[in-house]
């Protein structure tokens, strides 16, 4: 592709830095050694998969078999925060002969090599339908589809996929250990034929990268939960046999306090030195719920109560819904003790949980529940304990505190409604 003028006459004013010759790549993140065409990289956080992928087309532009280069994301801001613009490992980091033209949507080396910014936004919009790359990057796989995005998510990896049909083209697909619908597709590839490569690997591969307070928070959020293989070891989880909740139940859309008709806050207060579960759901219009957050937490009864108040109030919720326990009354009396106005409705477990998960896991199913999309990172651990309820029991680890309190506050908002009139 020709270079504009005024392009042109700004590599003359301000000429590219020469490309650092220093390679600092570990074994793992440089390309496998033999002739795939797709590299799938989903290793556990902060591994490095953003630079790998980075660094690898840096080098097929500079020893030119990088000539027309598709840069795939969800949406065209991620691709140009994430891959061309992160400070660290994003495209202009590791390269500082590339140039990033916004308005165009395009990356340039001055080799005339091009890479083009598309997304899953626009699927069918030239150059991803129909333009003929030899070097691919897809980033996030696994945050693709979603209830708005799918179709044009799996249109937009239909498309990439034609448009790299030429002989040597090779994509790389960087994804979170998700076992989303592309990276599964991959995964079965790898099995079967000779031309998918995978690499993992764990965060602590990386750590001589990393800030030390980095590696500590992750270990405080996901160690000893049922996170840390996928977050920490990069490992994609397996299906769990006679799950209520599968990856595909989880649906995502965003969230304001005032368009919800009624907020339910869920509390399961367990005994001893566990989690207490805290999650709050709303309804968006009749039959249709979504789950806003989840504020699990540990502590005194003072902390916890605390909580409940405070994400009651952020939602401007309209009652509490508890797990009367073992201990009686003494949960009602901690909630009326941190909000003597606190609505609260006291509920009796007479079944296990799972048997109660059951109908609220047929919800899901049916599309009528989704969780809030930019929801703090919380409900992924709730997203993680729903894939473990089964059929038969809870088949993680720990108790489910969180899945519990989401199952309350559903079960109370999914209830057939008390009208005037109608007994
Ligand atoms: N081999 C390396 N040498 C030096 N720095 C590296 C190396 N690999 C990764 N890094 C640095 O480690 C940090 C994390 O890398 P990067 O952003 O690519 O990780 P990631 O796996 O994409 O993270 P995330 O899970 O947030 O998407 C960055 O600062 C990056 O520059
Ligand atoms: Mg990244």
């Amino acid at each position: 592709m020709a270079l504009h003028f005024a392009d042109v006459a700004m590599d003359i004013l301000d000429p590219p830095a020469m490309p650092s010759s220093i390679d600092k790549r570990r074994k793992k993140q440089r390309p496998p050694a033999w002739d795939w065409r797709v590299w799938l990289l989903h290793p556990g956080r902060r591994w490095g998969k953003g630079y790998t992928a980075a660094r690898w087309i840096r080098d097929r532009v500079h020893l030119a078999k990088a000539r027309s280069i598709a840069l795939v994301g969800s949406t065209n801001t991620a691709v140009r925060q994430l891959m061309i613009e992160h400070p660290e490992s994003g495209l202009l980091a590791v390269d500082p002969s590339a140039r990033y033209y916004s308005a165009k949507g395009e990356v340039h080396w001055p080799n005339g090599a091009v890479a083009y910014v598309m997304s899953t936004e626009h699927p069918d919009r030239p150059p991803l339908r129909g333009g003929g790359f030899d070097t691919g990057w897809a980033d996030e796989a696994d945050s693709w589809g979603d209830e708005t995005t799918s179709k044009k998510a799996k249109k937009a990896w239909e498309n990439l996929s034609l448009s790299m049909s030429a002989g040597d083209s090779k994509l790389v697909v960087t994804s979170t250990p998700k076992a989303g619908r592309i990276v599964s597709e991959l995964l079965e590839r790898a099995k079967e034929d000779k031309d998918v490569a995978v690499t993992t690997g764990s965060t602590y591969e990386n750590a001589a990268n990393l800030s030390p307070q980095y590696v500590s928070t992750i270990e405080r959020r996901f160690k000893g939960t049922t996170l840390e293989q996928r977050e920490i070891h990069g490992q994609v989880p397996e299906a769990v046999t006679g799950a209520l909740w599968t990856p595909d139940s989880f649906r995502y859309r965003k969230a304001k306090a005032g368009q919800l008709e009624r907020v339910i806050v869920g509390v399961d207060p367990s005994g001893g030195g566990d989690e207490i579960g805290i999650v709050a759901a709303g309804q968006l219009k009749a039959e249709r719920w979504i789950v806003l957050d989840d504020w699990t937490t540990v502590g005194s009864p003072a902390k916890w109560a605390r909580k409940v108040k405070e994400l009651h109030d952020k939602w401007k919720g309209d009652a509490v819904v508890a797990e009367r326990n073992f201990g009686g009354d003494m949960v009602l009396s901690t909630l009326k003790n941190a909000a003597a106005d606190l609505p609260v409705r006291m509920v009796t477990a007479s079944r296990g949980k799972h048997i109660r998960a059951e109908p609220v896991s047929l919800l899901y199913e049916s599309k009528q529940v989704q969780h809030r999309r930019g929801g703090d990172a919380e409900l992924d651990l709730l997203e993680e304990e729903l894939r473990h309820m089964t059929t038969t029991g809870f088949e993680g680890e720990g108790s489910p505190n969180r899945a519990d309190a989401a199952v309350w506050a559903l079960t109370e908002l999914s209830k057939p409604r008390k009208t005037w009139g109608v007994a």
